[in-house]
């Protein structure tokens, strides 16, 4: 057991890391959640619908889109990109965590 004093600042960090009340997320958006926050973090916003300090925002992102951008650095046919750069590298490191990141996205 940890000392009295550490059980109030304790439970605020559990509660902290529940999320305070978000919806839970299936195993899979959890994952990939994880890897988002690992991998696309330096650019993109923590909070995928915001953002971040050089990529736009996520959020919506669908399955097509995420394999096109992070594997092949392009986009599907048609669609019209948030941003006109061409900055973001192919980040073919998570190409097994796809389907988990469009999980989270969604
Ligand atoms: C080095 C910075 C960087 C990293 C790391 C990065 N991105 Fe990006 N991303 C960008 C930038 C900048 C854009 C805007 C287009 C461009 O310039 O390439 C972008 C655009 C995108 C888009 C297209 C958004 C749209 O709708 O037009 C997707 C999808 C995307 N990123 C997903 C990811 C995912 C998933 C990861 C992590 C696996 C990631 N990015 C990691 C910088 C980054």
């Amino acid at each position: 057991m940890p000392p009295r004093f550490l059980l109030g600042p304790l439970f605020f960090v559990a509660l902290t890391v529940a999320g305070c009340g978000e919806p839970a997320l299936s195993p899979e958006a959890e994952r990939g959640r994880q890897v988002y926050l690992a991998q696309c973090t330096a650019c993109h916003a923590t909070d995928p619908a915001k953002p971040g300090p050089v990529g736009p925002p996520l959020k919506g992102s669908s399955r097509e889109l995420l394999e096109a951008k992070v594997l092949r650095a392009t986009y599907p046919p048609g669609y019209r990109p948030k941003r006109p750069t061409a900055i973001m590298p192919a980040q073919p490191q998570v190409a097994r965590d796809i389907p988990a990141l469009a999980a989270y996205l969604q």
